[in-house]
């Protein structure tokens, strides 16, 4: 499922989501209270993700896989490996950073309780 070369990605991407880290979370922060009925609280650093998978799930860049609607212990699950080093992917390791497991719990239910049918949509 994610059997491509990540060193075919430009570093580009990962300089493009640094700078969006950068210029986008004020921005976000205004968005905070606009979070529709049923959803979980937008996380905190869900800016940085947002740059590839975007803030519904929906991949921004290619080779980026959609998180919308994926169920929450197979997210839960892939940001531990990350974090721990277990999957070695070293842009999902640099992007997940050192995260606490609240912040972790709190990234994948958002994308999980996210509609995959939001397809296509900016
Ligand atoms: C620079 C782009 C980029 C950023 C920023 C980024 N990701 Fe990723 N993400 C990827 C790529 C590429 C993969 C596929 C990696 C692999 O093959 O394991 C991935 C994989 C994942 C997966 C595993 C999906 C699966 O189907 O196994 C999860 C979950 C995930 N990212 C969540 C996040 C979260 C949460 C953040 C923010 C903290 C984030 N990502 C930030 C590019 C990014």
């Amino acid at each position: 499922m994610t059997d491509f070369d990540l060193r075919v990605l430009p570093m580009r991407s990962l300089l493009l989501a640094a700078g969006c880290l950068a210029a986008c979370l004020p921005a976000l922060a205004g968005a905070w209270t606009e979070s529709a009925a049923g959803l979980p609280p937008k996380p905190a650093r869900l800016g940085l993700c947002a740059a590839c998978h975007g803030e519904t799930g929906m991949a921004q860049i290619p080779g980026a896989p959609n998180l919308a609607g994926q169920r929450l212990d197979y997210l839960r699950a892939a940001l531990r490996h990350y974090r721990d080093g277990s999957r070695d992917v070293p842009l999902m390791r640099t992007a997940i950073g050192p995260v606490s497991d609240a912040e972790l719990d709190e990234l994948a239910r958002w994308y999980s309780a996210q509609a995959p049918a939001a397809a296509g949509q900016p």
